[in-house]
C-alpha cells in the first residue's frame, strides 16, 4: 500500500516537472519551460529568474494575442494585441519593454524565451475579425496593436532590468548495444530515449604478406597481421547535466555532469608476425552514434554522442614467428560520478575476468616483437551555450600490450620472454575553458587497473644453422615499413602457451 502511494506521489511529481503550464502567466520575475523526454530528445527544464520587470510573458495567459509569428527563428518582428488587460498585459512595459525577457507561446519562435530588442506601436492597426470582438477598446495605448522586435541576442541587452539568471537540468537515457534486435525492443519501451547498435565485428588493421628467402635457396610466404574482434559492446547510461548562469549578461557559472552507467566490454586481439619492421594504424573506427539532444534555442544545446576508436602499433626485429591471441572483458557496474565537484565521490565496480589467451612463437636468436592495441570508448556531451561550447566526456581507455624478447643463453640456446598485459582506465574530463564554469581542461580519474595476463620466460635450444644461398639479399624483399627478416637459426621447439 505504501509502495502504491509512493508511486502515485512520484508519478505526480514527474508530471508536475514535465508539464508546461500555459494557463499561468510568468509575471513574478521567474518562468520555467519543460521538455519531455521522448525517443527523439532528452528531457529537461529551464528556470529563469530576475527582477519583477526583467521577465515577462506575451502568451494568452498574460492577455496577449500574437497576430503574426514564425517558429523558424527567434529573431523577428511580431505584431500583438492585448485582448484582456486584467490578465496583466501592461507588465511587459514595467521599466520599459526593451530588454525584457519574455516567454513566447507555442509555435512562436524557436526557443521559449526571447529578448525584446525594440518596441513600437504598429503602423498596421488592423485586426482579424475573430480577435476584434474580444478587444475592449478604451482608447488606452495598451489595446493598440504593438510591434515587438524580438531576438536571442542576450549579449546586446543593456542590463536595465538587472541580471536574469537561469538553471537548466537535462537528462536522457541512452543505450549502446551489440545486438540490433535487443536495442530495437528497448527503444520501443519508451524509457530509453536513444539506443544504438554497435555490431560485433572483426576488423583487420594489419594484413601484409611477402615472399621471403628461406633456407636452402627456397622461399616462404611470411605474413604480418593484426585484427580485433569486438565481441560485446554494451552500455546503459543516463546523462545528467545541470547548469546555472545568467542570460543577461550571457554567462555559465556552473556546469555539473553525471552519467550513471552499467556496461560490458569484450574483445579479442589476434596477431601474427613472420616479418620485421614497424606498422601503425590510427583511429580505427569501432562504432559511433549520435543520441537525442536537448535544445533551448538561443540559450543552450546539449548533444550527447558515443564514439569508439582504436589505435594499433607493431614493431618487430628479426624473425620472431610470434602469434598471440588474447581476450579481454570487463563488466562495469554502477559507475557514479559528479564532475567537476566529485561530490559525492566517484565510484564504480569493474570486474575483469581472466581472459583466455593462446600464444605461439618460434623466435630466432635476438628477435623481438611488440604489439599494442589501444581503444577508446567515449561518451561525449557537447554543451553549446550562447557563443561557446565545451565537451564533457567519460572515457574508457583499454590498452593491450604483447611482447616477445629473445636473448642469448648458454650452450647454443636462447631465453625467450613473453609478456602480455591488459589495462583499463576510466576518466571524466572537460575539453577546455567555458565561461566561468571551467578555466581550462580538468580531468578526473575514476578507475585504473593493469591486468598482467602472461609473464613467462623459457630457454629454447637452437637448431642447426640453416644453409643460406649466396647472394640472397633480404633487404630487397620489403614493402612499406616491413621487410623480410634475415634467414637465421630456429629453435628446436616451438613455444605454445594456452590458457
Ligand atoms: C508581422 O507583421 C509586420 C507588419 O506587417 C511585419 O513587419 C513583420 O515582418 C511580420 N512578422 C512576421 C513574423 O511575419
Ligand atoms: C479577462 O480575464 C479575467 C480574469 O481571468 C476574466 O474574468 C474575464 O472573463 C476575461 N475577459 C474576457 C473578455 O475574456
Ligand atoms: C526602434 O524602432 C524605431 C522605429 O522603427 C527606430 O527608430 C529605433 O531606431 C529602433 N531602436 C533600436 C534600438 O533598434
Ligand atoms: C550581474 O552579472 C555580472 C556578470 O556576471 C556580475 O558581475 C554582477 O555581479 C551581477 N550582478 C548582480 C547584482 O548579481
Ligand atoms: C552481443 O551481446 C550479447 C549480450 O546481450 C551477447 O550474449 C553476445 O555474445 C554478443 N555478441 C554477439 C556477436 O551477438
Ligand atoms: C637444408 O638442407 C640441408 C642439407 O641438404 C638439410 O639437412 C636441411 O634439413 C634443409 N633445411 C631446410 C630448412 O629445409
Ligand atoms: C645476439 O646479440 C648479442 C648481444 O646481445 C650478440 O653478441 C650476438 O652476436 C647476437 N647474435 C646473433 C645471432 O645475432
Ligand atoms: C652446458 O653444457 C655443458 C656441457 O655439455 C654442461 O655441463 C652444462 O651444464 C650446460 N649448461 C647449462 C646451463 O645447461
Ligand atoms: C615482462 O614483465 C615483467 C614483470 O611485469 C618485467 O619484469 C619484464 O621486464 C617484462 N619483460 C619484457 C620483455 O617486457
Amino acid at each position: 500500500m505504501k509502495d502504491i502511494l509512493l508511486i502515485f506521489v512520484l508519478t505526480f511529481a514527474l508530471q508536475a516537472v514535465c508539464t508546461n503550464d500555459w494557463t499561468k502567466a510568468c509575471l513574478g520575475g521567474s518562468c520555467s519551460f519543460d521538455i519531455e523526454e521522448t525517443p527523439t530528445n532528452m528531457g529537461g527544464t529551464i528556470q529563469i529568474s530576475g527582477s519583477s520587470s526583467s521577465v515577462s510573458d506575451i502568451t494568452p495567459a498574460a492577455g496577449w494575442q500574437i497576430l503574426n509569428c514564425t517558429d523558424s527563428t527567434n529573431s523577428q518582428t511580431i505584431r500583438l494585441v492585448c485582448t484582456n488587460e486584467s490578465l496583466g498585459c501592461e507588465h511587459i512595459f514595467q521599466d520599459g519593454a526593451r530588454d525584457t525577457i519574455v516567454r513566447l507561446p507555442q509555435g512562436c519562435g524557436r526557443g521559449p524565451f526571447v529578448r525584446i530588442a525594440n518596441h513600437t506601436i504598429s503602423e498596421d492597426q488592423s485586426l482579424p475579425t475573430n480577435i476584434n470582438s474580444r478587444v475592449i477598446k478604451r482608447g488606452g495605448t495598451v489595446t493598440q496593436v504593438h510591434a515587438l522586435q524580438i531576438d536571442d541576442n542576450f549579449a546586446q541587452s543593456s542590463g536595465q532590468h538587472g541580471n536574469v539568471s537561469f538553471e537548466i537540468h537535462a537528462q536522457g537515457d541512452f543505450r549502446v548495444n551489440n545486438d540490433s534486435k535487443q536495442s530495437k525492443r528497448q527503444t520501443g519501451s519508451g524509457s530509453t530515449s536513444g539506443a544504438v547498435d554497435i555490431p560485433a565485428q572483426s576488423i583487420f588493421f594489419f594484413d601484409t604478406s611477402l615472399t621471403c628467402p628461406a633456407a636452402n635457396d627456397t622461399t616462404q610466404t611470411q605474413t604480418i597481421s593484426g585484427s580485433l574482434a569486438a565481441i560485446q559492446t554494451q552500455f546503459d547510461i543516463t546523462v545528467d547535466v545541470t547548469s546555472t548562469g545568467t542570460m543577461s549578461p550571457p554567462n555559465i557559472e556552473t556546469l555539473s555532469f553525471s552519467a550513471p552507467m552499467n556496461g560490458a566490454l569484450a574483445l579479442d586481439t589476434i596477431y601474427n608476425t613472420g616479418l620485421q619492421g614497424s606498422l601503425e594504424a590510427a583511429n580505427i573506427p569501432l562504432g559511433s552514434a549520435e543520441f537525442p539532444s536537448f535544445s533551448i534555442d538561443g540559450i543552450v544545446e546539449i548533444n550527447p554522442t558515443f564514439l569508439a576508436t582504436g589505435d594499433a602499433t607493431m614493431v618487430a626485429e628479426l624473425l620472431s614467428n610470434f602469434a598471440p591471441l588474447s581476450s579481454f572483458s570487463a563488466n562495469i557496474n554502477n559507475l557514479q560520478f559528479t564532475f567537476p565537484s566529485n561530490d559525492p565521490p566517484a565510484n564504480v565496480d569493474i570486474t575483469i575476468p581472466n581472459g583466455p589467451f593462446d600464444v605461439l612463437a618460434e623466435p630466432t636468436l635476438n628477435s623481438s616483437a611488440q604489439f599494442t592495441f589501444a581503444s577508446l570508448y567515449e561518451f561525449d556531451v557537447q554543451i553549446s551555450a550562447f557563443s561557446q561550447s565545451v565537451d564533457l566526456s567519460v572515457a574508457y581507455n583499454y590498452f593491450n600490450d604483447l611482447q616477445l624478447v629473445s636473448t642469448p643463453s648458454v650452450n647454443n640456446s636462447e631465453q625467450v620472454c613473453i609478456n602480455i598485459t591488459n589495462s583499463l582506465a576510466v576518466a571524466v574530463s572537460n575539453s577546455g575553458a567555458f565561461f566561468d564554469a571551467f578555466s581550462g581542461t580538468q580531468s578526473q580519474s575514476i578507475f585504473a587497473q593493469v591486468v598482467p595476463v602472461l609473464s613467462s620466460c623459457q630457454i629454447l635450444e637452437l637448431g642447426p644453422s640453416p644453409q643460406v644461398a649466396l647472394g640472397t639479399r633480404p633487404s630487397l624483399y620489403s614493402r612499406d615499413d616491413v621487410s623480410c627478416p634475415p634467414i637465421a637459426t630456429l629453435p628446436q621447439t616451438t613455444i605454445q602457451i594456452i590458457d
